[in-house]
């Protein structure tokens, strides 16, 4: 009947001593009608189904969602509201089973791994129509980098610098996603990352923290939409706050060691950034910070959090690491855990039971006051009601578009495009052609590995959707080329060499040699950190015994990571980085290669020469003895009887110098980019005012490309030492062959805030340099002036 609402009224015993309530909630209307239709359950001693036009509700639409959010508070017992507070498992495959008790008691505020549709409208409705209040859970899962179409990894997607792109692929992500009734992601990860060796570099967005700032915010944008109640919208999380990326020698899980000034200015801003676009959740860190675990630290999670940032979503744990705080040595059981993580702000627990088995207990022995507990229930349920979850609790996959359908691979495809990063092309080897080729040699353990290709996390990834680089070169070239392929390596760890001996006789027998190269998607991600980060297993070999046929040699090389590639960039003409490219990695690159499309992406992180130099990121501190190239001195050119001193003196490398391999923001192009003319609009503003630094750029090669043009600043004399240069900016610009188009950036003087000596934000009045160019390391430079009073 179209308009009318059905009620129900549910009169309810008493539960734990509380007053019996009347509570009066609409059922669902009909969104999801059609596939899944929850019937009336009767429950406790009255229910009563009555048909109205009008909503006689104490919980209804004409209140806001703080006043609904109050009035449920007000109906739930203290076993309820701890239900609240407990995210379980529900990724057994039988989970209404084993979890319907609970439900019925309204001990379950969340569940994760859920994403059989089916299994997730049982769970709702158990919750919804059979436990006292009717709940609804929060469904979570880890939607990383796509949900059944497998976007790049982040780390990828960070080297696209294309917010809108990014912003695309988690839409994308949250449509395939919520089509199983999950409404929940536990992404974007935020944690800037400087160590190559830790697995988790590679669902990070790399580096920088204005980078990762716009692109986490452009994912959580994705994600959540304008209306997180809208269909196809779901919660993000931005994780793991905070530090995590700083563990100790890139080894998971490790301890962390981060000055209270440089979290600021360089860990916490994408959280802030997360914060600002409207992010619904926030997940705690497994690290320590300071001695105290994330997951128990008041500093981060209230005095930054909640304080500073007025942030009004809910703090979720990570995995069990509420209980962990026991392991760490912070606490001596779980109940102590539990009270550490209540009170430093941690709403829900993820997959433990120290809420569950403790905070009653802790609560009515006066440990823990209850309004804490009812502010941190609130800021759950305030979360569901932004979901539009009390309204319409249950999923039908047909309101939303099917998974993989064109629009999701095509954002796949130009994700995985923009992504890839040309590391070398001497001698223009690339592109190479259709027409002149008569065969092609494809070699190696990751030309044909359709999981290989999608990465970490891809719990959910559709691997028969994946199209291989062999595929999508065999099917662009069709018949004009001979494409010849061996694999030689089983996988990408495999040390025999033997079936190298066939692969070298078709690259002696081709006219160019296309070797895929990197790491398998179990190298890297959540508890893989490598101490060695140089392609694994025989690969250097294979690479060198290719080398010796003298025949071009391109390397597409897919890793989670920066590799270590000293040992290999100088065997190869060409390097395409293509990350874990994901789905539609085989067309993305097959385009590349043949020059369908120009290479665009960007690194978003530094790629070290050897292991020993990580950390190394661009945005270093100058030190007070900055090397030069005059001042370093190899190891090898180091007399046999030098003095023991006065070598350089400056901060450098014996074996290593100073430099990376390849530095953030590089990545070359088959046009020909030309930066000239920098120029600011002023050259002195006050503070609060705003000038527009400009540059030239022509195309002056003769295909038509996309170029990252990037804006770095200096600030040379600061309160607490600044960094050598700072990234303020960036524009994707497509520009035509022989055209020369204009670039400006406007910088406002907050742009230059940092955190100084007493941890407040500053801008300083000073003298600033800013460059302009298509790498971090740009030569391209003026400056500028904030003055006092202007
Ligand atoms: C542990 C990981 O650290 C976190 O990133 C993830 O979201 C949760 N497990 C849930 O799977």
């Amino acid at each position: 009947m179209e308009g009318t609402v059905p009620l129900s009224i549910t009169s309810i015993p008493a539960i734990n001593g509380a007053a019996p309530r009347r509570q009066i909630r609409r059922a669902k209307p009909a969104r999801n009608s059609g596939r899944f239709k929850p019937g009336v359950v009767l429950h406790g001693l009255l229910a009563i189904t009555i048909m109205s036009t009008t909503y006689a509700t104490e919980i209804d639409d004409t209140l806001t969602i703080e006043q609904r959010v109050a009035a449920l508070l007000a109906d739930m017992t203290l076993l309820e509201k701890v239900g609240q507070m407990s995210q379980l498992n529900a990724g057994d495959g039988n989970a209404p089973n084993s979890l319907g008790d609970s439900l019925r008691a309204g001990r379950i505020g969340a569940v994760l791994n859920s994403e059989n549709v089916d299994t997730v409208n049982e769970l709702q409705r158990i919750a919804v129509e059979e436990s006292r209040l009717g709940i609804p859970l929060l469904v979570g899962r880890d939607v990383i980098h796509g949900f059944k179409t497998v976007m790049p990894i982040p780390l990828g997607q960070a080297a696209t610098w294309n917010p809108a792109l990014v912003r695309e692929g988690a839409i994308v992500a949250a449509h395939e996603a919520a089509r199983t009734g999950i409404n929940w992601t536990f992404a974007p990860m935020l944690d800037i990352s400087r160590d190559a060796r830790w697995g988790r570099i590679a669902e990070s967005l790399g580096e920088d923290p204005y980078l990762a700032s716009v692109l986490g915010a452009a994912m959580v944008d994705g994600f959540q939409g304008d209306d997180l109640a809208a269909t196809g919208t779901i919660a993000a999380c931005a994780k793991h706050f905070a530090g995590y990326g700083a563990s100790e020698s890139g080894r998971d899980y490790s301890t962390t060691n981060i000055p209270e000034n440089e979290l600021r200015n360089v860990y916490l801003p994408p959280f802030k950034a997360a914060v600002d676009a409207g992010v619904s959740t926030v997940m705690t860190s497994f690290s320590e910070l300071d001695g105290v675990p994330a997951t128990a630290n008041e500093f981060l999670l209230k005095q930054v959090l909640r304080d500073e940032w007025q942030f009004k979503g809910l703090v979720v744990s990570d995995w069990n690491s509420i209980s962990q705080l026991k392991v760490h040595g912070l606490t001596e059981d779980d109940k102590a855990s539990a009270f550490a993580a209540v009170t430093a702000g941690v709403d829900m627990e993820m997959a433990g039971n120290t809420y569950i088995s403790h905070i009653a207990d802790l609560v009515e022995h006066g440990s823990i006051d209850i309004a804490m507990i009812d502010a941190m229930v609130a800021n759950i349920l305030r979360v569901k009601f932004r979901l539009g979850l009390f309204e319409n609790p249950y999923t039908n996959p047909d309101d939303l578009p099917a998974a993989a359908n064109e629009h999701a691979l095509e954002t796949a495809r130009k994700a995985a495009l923009q992504s890839v990063v040309m590391l070398k092309n001497d001698h223009a080897t690339l592109p190479l052609s259709q027409t002149d080729l008569i065969s092609v040699a494809v070699i190696g353990p990751l030309a044909d590995a359709p999981v290989e290709q999608l990465g970490t996390w891809i719990f959910d990834g559709d691997v028969g959707l994946s199209i291989t680089g062999l595929q999508a070169i065999r099917s662009l070239v069709g018949d004009e080329v001979d494409v010849r392929y061996v694999r030689a390596m089983e996988t990408s760890r495999s040390r025999a060499t033997e079936p190298f001996a066939e692969a070298v006789d078709i690259a002696r027998d081709s006219d160019v040699v296309v070797l895929f190269l990197g790491e398998e998607s179990i190298l890297s991600g959540e508890a893989h950190s490598r101490a060695d980060i140089s392609l694994p297993g025989a690969q250097a070999e294979l690479v060198r015994r290719i080398r010796q046929v003298g025949k071009p040699v391109v390397a597409v090389i897919m890793a989670g990571r920066p590799l270590t590639l000293t040992n290999m960039v100088d065997e190869v003409d060409a390097i395409l980085y293509a990350w874990h490219p994901g789905t539609m990695g085989g067309p993305a690159i097959a385009d590349l290669l043949f020059g369908h499309e120009s290479p665009s992406g960007k690194l978003p992180v530094t790629f070290p020469r050897m292991v020993g130099q990580i950390p190394i990121y661009y945005n270093h501190k100058n030190t007070g003895k900055p090397p030069t190239p005059e001042s370093i001195v190899h190891i090898d050119d180091i007399e046999e009887h030098a003095p023991q001193t006065s070598l350089g003196m400056t901060a450098f490398h014996l074996d290593a110098g100073y430099k990376p391999l390849f530095a953030f923001g590089y990545g070359l192009t088959y046009a020909e980019f030309d930066y000239q003319n920098i120029s600011v609009s002023r050259n002195e503003i006050g503070l609060g005012e705003s000038l527009t630094v400009s540059a030239e750029l022509t195309n002056r090669g003769d295909v038509a490309a996309d170029e990252v043009v990037q804006l770095y600043v200096r600030d040379l004399v600061g309160n607490v030492t600044r960094p050598v240069k700072e990234l303020k900016g960036f524009k994707r610009v497509r520009v035509e062959p022989g055209a020369r188009v204009t670039v400006s950036f406007e910088l406002h003087t907050d742009d230059l805030a940092f955190y100084g000596r007493n941890m407040r934000l500053m801008t300083e009045p000073g003298k600033f340099d800013v460059w302009i160019g298509g790498s971090s390391e740009t030569a391209l430079r003026t400056d500028f002036r904030i003055v006092e009073d202007n």
